[in-house]
């Protein structure tokens, strides 16, 4: 903690009145017409620059450093001149629209999506913002749920190591530098346990699972240095995220140390009286500002309701105090009290660059995942006349995906012309986008490539379904379409894992692009055309059926698994049990091979060092996700069958063979044990070094 800052924060506490105070805990929404006289008298601490309701979803015209100067003027023209802080959703991207995040986890390179996010913070500081309410760090298991899209998948590590970065790269080294903005990690937490993927609904999550799964990604965003957190819409185990306290403030501060605030979720204050835990707005104040909750997000309770409960004795002036300490702190770090205004000449200069693009390019290529590829089709070559058909033939923002409020739809290459630039000039393409006119161009093409899937308005906040399948009529069309015989290539859009084994096994080569942004198209080109290769792995793991679901690859391993003879197995009677695709699954141009695991001792003793051969057996130059898996085999509470420890990157000529090697450490065994602490227990351990959680070369040490 900064000595002076908190200095300066006395000071101002000790000459803000009760109503000034309480204003600085209130976000404010100008919700039909600006409410000037409420800046004017300091009544809000923040303004969201929102819009509305969408959520994100679509092109709403963004906020801009005059708008914000103008409001920011007006909250310095009251007493003590206490600045705004700006807050919305930037989520992935602001103009230069980067993938989903869960296309960004697919690419398991946490530096690229630091990298993307301070282009984010460059871009939205530049318009006046200084608070995005991102990185969206919920662990989810569920690919019902819409929101599943925004974040990095089902696995805490790697979920851990995506907070980090996106929080590093949003507010990197210097807060108060003018194009950084403060982070927000949300939703906490649980809110991926959704029942049924139903956004707002309950849901129950055992202790030793929030903990092991749940919440690692928060502890690294505490230990990255956020400045926010968003507590969560759900009811969790019975109490709803905004009022509960021992998360938010036994956990939260208690164990992790964290210094900065916690916002409300929209209006999630005042839904304390639905959820039935507040008698009435001033309860549900109460409920939450003891929770934790420093900032109400839009609802206005706490501004209508915390003095008269302060009048009543209801609740005391050092918890006002202490939650005005906390945004004063931020605002302080963030330099809003040095440079309160934007300057208006930034955005010309630092929105969608030349080289933001070319990131964008990069991160979309990286994304996407190959997860067939029969015979070699892809990459495309040889072929006089392809058929580029499907909904997506003319997608532009359709591109951007969920929450992408400042990506406007003139900044995006649409489809069928970014393929057109980036094809090899021997190539005819030609484009259908109905059912009908596909199949009939089809005969005369020698290879089809069908770009299909979800629309964005499909995923993202409340936008869940019941059915993974694709959306109505595309599934026929694949089938039509593979019936033809010609070689197909089938190229998925999506904002979740969707089931589709039918068509998986209909066509010959299925690329999954998510919703990749504003490069996306002609990052597809790059690939389909093999000026470059996909390498990306799957963030989570993909289902046959929505009936599987959950599925994910670090499940327990029950009393009778598959491995294990017997006819009462834990199954699907018209199912298989394995996923269609297992986490950390993808393919690229060439082919791989796994020798030689060796471990440096048999017994971990401080660090233990897992090695193999890794061999490009095929005839391109790749790139390869080596992974690292462990299996605690015996613990005091049942251990996942396996547990992603480590990962990296190796790119290898043709013939080239490298010995990728990993270190272990007794730290990284730890988990929450039976008595509730967190730690490790000696005895055997298994360890794989995989391409995918599902296969990879075994081995097994003791600790
Ligand atoms: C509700 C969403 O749950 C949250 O993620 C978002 O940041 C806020 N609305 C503000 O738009």
């Amino acid at each position: 903690m900064n000595q002076e800052n908190e200095a300066r924060i006395n000071h101002l506490l000790g000459q803000m009145t009760v109503d000034e105070k309480i204003g600085q805990l209130n976000q404010y929404f100008p919700r039909k017409s600006l409410n000037a006289g409420l800046l004017r008298q300091g009544l809000a601490g923040s303004v969201i620059n929102a819009s509305g309701a969408l959520s994100g979803q679509g092109y709403s015209g963004s906020g801009n450093a005059e708008g914000c100067n103008h409001l920011q003027q007006l909250a310095l023209e009251a007493r003590l001149k206490i600045p705004l802080i700006f807050g919305r959703d930037v989520i992935h991207g602001y103009r230069t629209v980067f993938p989903i995040p869960l296309g960004q986890a697919a690419a398991f390179n946490p530096e690229l999506a630091g990298q993307a996010a301070a282009v984010a913070a460059r871009e939205a500081s530049a318009d006046g913002i200084k608070w995005t309410f991102a990185p969206m760090i919920d662990i989810a298991r569920d690919p019902r749920w819409g929101r599943v899209a925004e974040g990095s998948g089902e696995d805490p590590f790697l979920g851990a190591q995506m907070a980090a970065a996106l929080v590093r790269g949003f507010q990197g080294e210097e807060l108060s530098a003018q194009d950084k903005l403060v982070a927000c990690a949300k939703h906490f937490v649980g809110y991926g346990a959704s029942e049924g993927g139903r956004d707002y609904d309950q849901g129950e999550i055992s202790e030793p699972t929030l903990r092991d799964v749940y919440l690692p990604p928060y502890q690294a965003a505490v230990q990255a240095g956020v400045g926010t957190l968003m507590a969560a819409f759900i009811d969790l185990n019975g109490i709803p995220a905004t009022a509960n306290r021992h998360l938010l403030t036994d956990v939260l501060r208690g164990e992790y140390g964290f210094d900065g605030f916690v916002v409300s979720d929209w209006d999630s204050v005042k839904e304390l009286v639905n959820h039935g835990i507040a008698e009435d707005e001033a309860h549900a104040s109460l409920l939450a500002l003891r929770a934790g909750v420093e900032m109400d997000m839009v609802s206005g309770v706490y501004l209508k309701t915390l003095a008269g409960s302060l009048r009543d004795g209801k609740i005391s002036l050092e918890e006002i105090d202490e939650a005005v300490r906390r945004i004063l702190r931020i605002k302080l770090r963030a330099g809003l009290f040095e440079r309160p205004f934007t300057d208006i000449t930034r955005a010309a200069r630092e929105q969608l660059t030349p080289e933001s693009r070319q990131l964008a390019r990069k991160f979309a290529r990286e994304s996407m995942v190959l997860l067939k590829n029969d015979s070699d089709l892809l990459p495309l070559s040889g072929f006089g006349t392809v058929l580029i058909a499907g909904n997506f033939v003319h997608a532009g923002a359709e591109l951007y995906g969920t929450w992408t409020a400042d990506g406007r739809p003139e900044d995006v290459t649409p489809l069928d012309e970014a393929l057109r630039q980036v094809a090899p000039p021997d190539v005819r393409l030609r484009f259908a986008e109905s059912p009908d006119l596909a199949l009939s161009f089809a005969q005369y093409a020698d290879a089809v490539v069908l770009v299909l899937g979800e629309h964005p308005l499909r995923s993202g906040e409340n936008a869940n379904v019941s059915d993974l399948g694709l959306p109505p009529g595309q599934a026929e069309l694949v089938a039509a379409m593979a019936a033809l015989g010609k070689p197909l290539v089938l190229v998925v859009f999506a904002g979740r894992p969707l089931a589709i084994p039918r068509q998986v096994a209909q066509a010959d080569a299925v690329l999954y692009a998510w919703h990749p942004g504003i490069e996306g198209a002609a990052a597809l080109g790059e690939i389909l055309f093999g000026l470059e290769a996909p390498s990306g792995r799957l963030p989570i793991t993909f289902p046959r059926a929505t009936g599987q679901v959950p599925v994910y690859y670090n499940q327990k391993n029950s009393g009778r698994p598959l491995s294990v003879d017997g006819e009462f197995r834990t199954r699907y009677v018209d199912l298989p049990t394995a996923p269609l695709f297992p986490f950390g699954y993808g393919l690229t141009y060439t082919r791989f091979r796994y020798d030689h695991l060796r471990l440096s001792a048999e017994t971990l003793r401080g660090q233990l060092e897992i090695s193999a051969d890794l061999t490009n057996t095929g005839t391109r130059p790749g790139r390869e996700l080596a992974q690292l898996y462990i299996r605690d085999l015996v613990g005091s509470l049942t251990r996942p069958v396996r547990e992603l420890k480590d990962y990296q990157y190796v790119t290898l000529d043709p013939g080239e063979t490298r010995r990728v090697r990993f270190k272990i450490n007794e730290e990284q065994l730890a988990f929450t044990r039976a008595d509730g602490t967190r730690g490790v227990e000696p005895g055997q351990f298994q360890v794989w070094i995989a391409p995918d959680s599902a296969s990879g070369l075994p081995g097994e040490f003791r600790l």
